[in-house]
């Protein structure tokens, strides 16, 4: 068998450890003007980054963020002018922040660079802070924003969108809630199994894979637990840089596909949306991957020669032992919106080709039925 080549980027430096946000000021001493992206709450740490210079805050940030969204950080940056972005949060924040680096003093627009390697440079230095363990976002060269108007979420994807500098730092991730730890631990695994069992799965990127949904399995129900577990945090934090690196080249498949729709229609939160839909993916795949997903089984202590019905409770069954709700009825769902997001999620060719076995709109809507 031949195996496909593979880019693979990564920031220009990596710092993981306690109390490594200070280590911002002392890196990027010689800025002069820094902007910092943020939301109301990660706004909070902003003097932990030690920075000097003439800072401003763009804390305007929402959970899903859109084209508004940019446009008003846009606004900020070209007002701040600055030498230094820091993009200081969780995924929403960390993309924006990525597109403003490239976009602020540029000639092109959002529509000009949607899609893979439209960027045409970028002049001004990036700095991704990560608040949240789940999206990896710090890891990659992708960014996504909602479109309001299509329903639909624009990627960008481009080299010049890499961190010079990303920090893990476990500290930041204190006080997340532990709802919200769960449900964004269960997505970082996502990233990593759907890449693992993807159809355009890499040995490489397989490896990085295989640590993130160990590290999942190891840590997430302790960072549940006690938020201040340092070890349990920052193993959590590097399952979710791990699944980043797997967003890059390989990316995710159908679970991220139906996952979308509960998002930009339901409104649900990436990492909750994720969550749910993950043990209904893993247990349909099973039949075509089944090597690779006794691994993902036995790494989450699910079991091991599981049927697919056993692999789906069990996989269901350690999300709820996380303290996560499963029932999308629970969450507002409206059975007759169902089809809706059936036909959406299964146009979204972009992700449903990576998965190792097609799935028809009929599946999509058996699981997103299963799900209520
Ligand atoms: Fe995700």
């Amino acid at each position: 068998m031949t195996i496909a080549q593979i880019t693979l980027h990564q920031p220009r430096r990596l710092v993981v450890g306690a109390g490594t946000i200070a280590e911002v000021g002392a890196w990027a001493a010689d800025a002069q003007s820094i902007l910092v992206i943020a939301t109301p709450i990660t706004a909070g740490f902003v003097d932990r980054l030690k920075l000097k210079g003439r800072v401003a805050v763009f804390d305007a940030i929402p959970g899903e963020p859109d084209i508004a969204t940019l446009n008003a950080a846009l606004e900020t940056a070209r007002q701040q002018k600055p030498d230094l972005i820091v993009g200081l949060g969780g995924g929403s924040v960390l993309d924006v922040a990525k597109l403003v680096a490239v976009l602020w003093n540029s000639e092109q627009t959002l529509a000009d660079v949607a899609g893979p390697n439209r960027v045409a440079g970028r002049g001004t230095r990036l700095v991704q802070v990560a608040t949240t363990a789940g999206t990896g976002s710090e890891a990659g060269i992708r960014s996504l924003i909602t479109d309001p108007e299509k329903g639909n979420k624009i990627a960008v994807e481009s080299p010049h969108m890499i961190a010079d500098l990303a920090i893990l730092d476990p500290e930041l991730t204190y006080s997340v809630p532990p709802a919200v730890t769960a449900a964004t631990g269960v997505d970082a695994m996502a990233h990593c199994v759907e890449a693992f069992t993807n159809r355009r799965a890499h040995p490489m990127i397989d490896g990085f894979a295989r640590m993130g949904f160990r590290l999942v399995g190891k840590y997430l129900a302790r960072a549940v637990k006690d938020g201040t577990d340092t070890e349990a945090r920052e193993g959590m934090m590097l399952a979710s840089y791990y699944g980043g690196i797997c967003l890059g080249p390989v990316n995710t498949a159908a679970g991220h596909a139906i996952a979308y729709p509960l998002g930009t229609r339901l409104g649900l939160p990436h990492g909750l949306a994720n969550a749910i839909i993950f043990p209904y993916v893993l247990a349909f795949n099973q039949t075509v991957a089944a090597d690779k997903t006794a691994e993902v089984a036995q790494a989450l202590g699910l079991g091991d020669t599981l049927t697919a019905r056993e692999l789906l409770s069990a996989a269901r069954g350690f999300c709820r032992n996380l303290g996560i709700e499963m029932s999308l009825a629970a969450h507002g769902a409206k059975m007759d919106d169902l089809p809706l997001y059936a036909s959406e999620a299964h146009s979204n060719r972009r992700l449903m080709d990576n998965n190792p076995i097609d799935m028809s709109v009929e599946d999509v809507l058996g699981i997103y039925k299963a799900a209520f």
